[in-house]
């Protein structure tokens, strides 16, 4: 299995929930090593850039909206195949699809306000964890 790093962001409707610690938990227990974390409140500049790749969607301008509507925790995930164990973890896009027991059916009600994100293959990981963090401020285990 290959050691993967990804970009999880724990959007502005989780972090007014409170459950910042109930997801770290679940990362922690699923074996994903947070090893960078910040908290910010994005700029529409931000997370317009952030997710550009959607600015043709219908979506988009509400989603940017959503998420500059508070703070929001953004983290470094690593572990063995991190990508996809993440996704698995959240659930999907949809809370109402979303498997039992995953971030988004627990902690989500509608697929624009769906408590986190997390990236999507390895290319969108290395581009989204540089978007938020430089080198020296990702902290790999030494222990
Ligand atoms: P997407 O990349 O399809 O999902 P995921 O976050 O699971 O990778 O969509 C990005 C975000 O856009 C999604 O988390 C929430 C928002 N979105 C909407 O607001 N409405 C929609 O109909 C869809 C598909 C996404």
């Amino acid at each position: 299995m290959a050691v993967e790093r990804t970009l999880s962001i724990i959007k502005p409707d989780a972090v007014a929930k409170n459950v910042i610690g109930e997801i770290y938990s679940r990362f922690e227990k699923a074996g994903l090593n947070i090893i960078a974390a910040r908290m910010l409140h994005l700029s529409k500049e931000q997370a317009g850039e952030f997710y550009a790749v959607h600015r043709e969607r219908p979506f988009y301008n509400e989603l940017v909206e959503f998420m500059t509507s508070g703070p929001v925790m953004v983290q470094v995930l690593e572990g063995d195949e991190a990508i996809a164990k993440n996704r698995e973890v959240m659930g999907a896009t949809n809370p109402a699809e979303a498997a039992p027991g995953t971030i988004r059916a627990d902690f989500a009600k509608t697929v624009d306000e769906n408590a986190v994100h997390g990236s999507d293959a390895p290319e969108t990981a290395r581009a989204e964890i540089a978007f938020f963090f430089n080198d020296d401020e990702i902290c790999p285990r030494t222990r």
